[in-house]
């Protein structure tokens, strides 16, 4: 009898480095109790819609411009995830804040990834390269990431998981955001997705 498995789906916007991440996880067995099912995208060309092809994960393409406002979008993102089925959503990398109707919706079913140790650098207008643009001019000495569920208030869902990362002399954003990305962000999200994952199917 296959062994059961909670539903992923994953939202993205852009190069999709955290979703190569639980791909591999899978193939490796750190995440033994979920699938991918299913990729969405804001941004029909964002890379990780050709990762997602090329672990021959289903995708699918929902963009706020298509959409008269932030209602209909996340109408549509609704339909296209309950169309497939899904226990948990991983934000990886979405650069999309979903309103409170959406989080609503899936209760302690959504997980976010976030470039820095919350409650520092996170909160609205704090995204991506921004995070360690702010981390580096505030001259902290230790960042890290953080997976945290998602609710109404931006980045402030119950913590899951952190690690923290020394900042180094002579680091750029994009030199601090490559190494939080590789030693934080790229193990302690598919581990928090092993983790809330297994407490599904055990339900
Ligand atoms: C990651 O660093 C992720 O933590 C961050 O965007 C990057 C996406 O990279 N997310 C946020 O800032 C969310 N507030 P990826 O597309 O290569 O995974």
């Amino acid at each position: 009898m296959a062994e059961k498995k909670a539903k992923i789906t994953v939202l993205v916007s852009g190069g999709g480095t955290n979703l190569q991440a639980i791909l591999d996880a899978e193939k490796s067995g750190i995440i033994n109790s979920g699938e991918v099912s299913l990729v969405i995208s804001n941004k029909s060309d964002a890379y990780a819609l050709t990762r997602a092809a090329n672990a021959g994960v289903k995708t699918a393409v929902v963009s706020k411009k298509d959409y008269p406002d932030a209602k209909e979008f996340e109408k549509k993102l609704i339909e296209t995830i309950d169309s497939n089925g899904t226990d948990l959503i991983v934000l990886a990398g979405f650069m999309v804040i979903l309103s409170e109707n959406f989080t609503r919706h899936y209760d302690h079913k959504i997980i976010n990834i976030h470039p820095s140790l919350i409650p520092s650098f996170c909160g609205e207008g704090f995204y991506g390269l921004r995070v360690h643009e702010a981390a580096l001019a505030k001259g902290v000495k230790v960042t890290g990431a953080t997976v945290h569920f998602v609710n109404e208030i931006p980045d402030g869902g119950e913590i899951i998981m952190q690690k923290a990362v020394y900042i180094e002399d002579g680091d750029t954003p994009e030199i601090l955001q490559r190494r939080v990305m590789e030693q934080a962000e790229w193990q302690i999200l598919p581990e928090s997705i092993e983790k809330v994952c297994s407490k599904i199917i055990c339900k």
